[in-house]
């Protein structure tokens, strides 16, 4: 198949991209800097936010599938969050419209599997409502765009749809590696641990997301599923363990009054409120199943 790639150069966009051409897929770049963009069979040009670039960029790659990997957290400030929204609403829209033109039958696209709203069990399937009123408001953009981006991809008449609900990813390059925006700051010593942590977080290496992303392209399969590992973990089990794993000192517990103030809305939330998600759903329709299924001592092995 022609399998074109939004967001190449991230990081599941270059773990995917040699496991599509493993499998024998013609696979199509698209990137905005060609400089050291990653080895493809075809490379083309496009800001994601240029529509009129998208259409012609997939105009020349004329995809079957297109797989939208566009993300801005590379900046973890409002910033960050303000342009991944844009990607996954105008983006979104965006490729959708060419791909139509472009003939392709299928997308595949990357939405988060912690965007539920804090109610009910501890672990949640992908029919939980989503938190599109959170009191954060760079959270509930992030969710509020996470709902337009299912919802365009889901309504596209004529394009089969996948939204796929990455867990929070670990491995090289994201914010859990050593050397990553959360990786630094626990190694350092620098993370706290609320008192009370139940929250709880549902993880997924980096490569196990890649790989289901291959199941996706080549699936007949079509909703959201929930790719995460098999072990929902609360914050007080996975923060002092990943703690050790990286060598850093254990997290010095705070109250729960001030988590907020102390470690920003979202980390604060995501160690108090946040609930699991399960990947039931993933493992029945896509075949997919973690090579990893439990982020437990293995989190930080691969940088070493
Ligand atoms: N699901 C999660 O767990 C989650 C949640 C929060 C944060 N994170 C963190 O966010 C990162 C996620 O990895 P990822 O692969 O999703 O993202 P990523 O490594 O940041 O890659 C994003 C991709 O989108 C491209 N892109 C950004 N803006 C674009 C635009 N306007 N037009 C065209 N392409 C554009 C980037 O291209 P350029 O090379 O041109 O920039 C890059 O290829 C990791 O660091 C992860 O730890 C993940």
């Amino acid at each position: 198949m022609r399998v074109l790639i939004a967001g190449a150069t991230g990081v599941l966009g270059r773990s995917l991209l040699p496991l599509l051409r493993a499998r024998g897929h013609h696979v199509t770049a698209m990137v905005r800097e060609p400089a050291g963009a990653p080895s493809a069979d075809l490379t083309v040009v496009a800001d994601a936010l240029d529509r009129d670039a998208v259409r012609a960029a997939l105009l020349v790659a004329r995809p079957d599938v297109v797989v939208h990997q566009l993300s801005a957290l590379t900046d973890r400030g409002p910033l960050g969050f303000e342009v991944t929204a844009r990607l996954r609403t105008e983006g979104t829209a965006n490729l959708l419209t060419a791909a139509r033109e472009a003939g392709a039958r299928r997308i595949v696209a990357q939405s988060i599997a912690f965007g539920t709203a804090p109610v009910g069990d501890p672990v949640l399937t992908e029919d939980a409502p989503l938190y599109l009123d959170a009191p954060d408001e760079d959270w509930a953009r992030t969710v509020q765009a996470i709902a337009e981006l299912e919802r365009l991809v889901v309504g596209t008449e004529g394009i089969s749809d996948v939204a796929l609900r990455y867990g929070t990813l670990y491995g090289p390059g994201t914010w859990y590696a050593r050397d990553g925006a959360i990786g630094a700051l626990v190694a350092a010593g620098k993370m706290r641990l609320p008192e009370t942590a139940g929250g709880i977080t549902s993880f997924v290496h980096v490569e196990d997301a890649a790989q289901a992303a291959v199941l996706a392209v080549e699936s007949d399969a079509t909703g959201t599923f929930n790719v995460t590992d098999d072990d929902p973990a609360e914050g007080s089990a996975w923060l002092p363990e990943f703690a050790a794993q990286l060598g850093g000192p254990t997290p010095r517990t705070i109250p729960a009054d001030l988590a907020g103030r102390l470690l920003g809305w979202f980390t604060a939330y995501q160690l108090t409120e946040l609930r699991g998600a399960s990947n039931d759903r993933a493992r029945l329709s896509l075949d997919w199943k973690p090579s990893r299924p439990s982020w437990r001592g293995g989190m930080v092995d691969d940088e070493r």
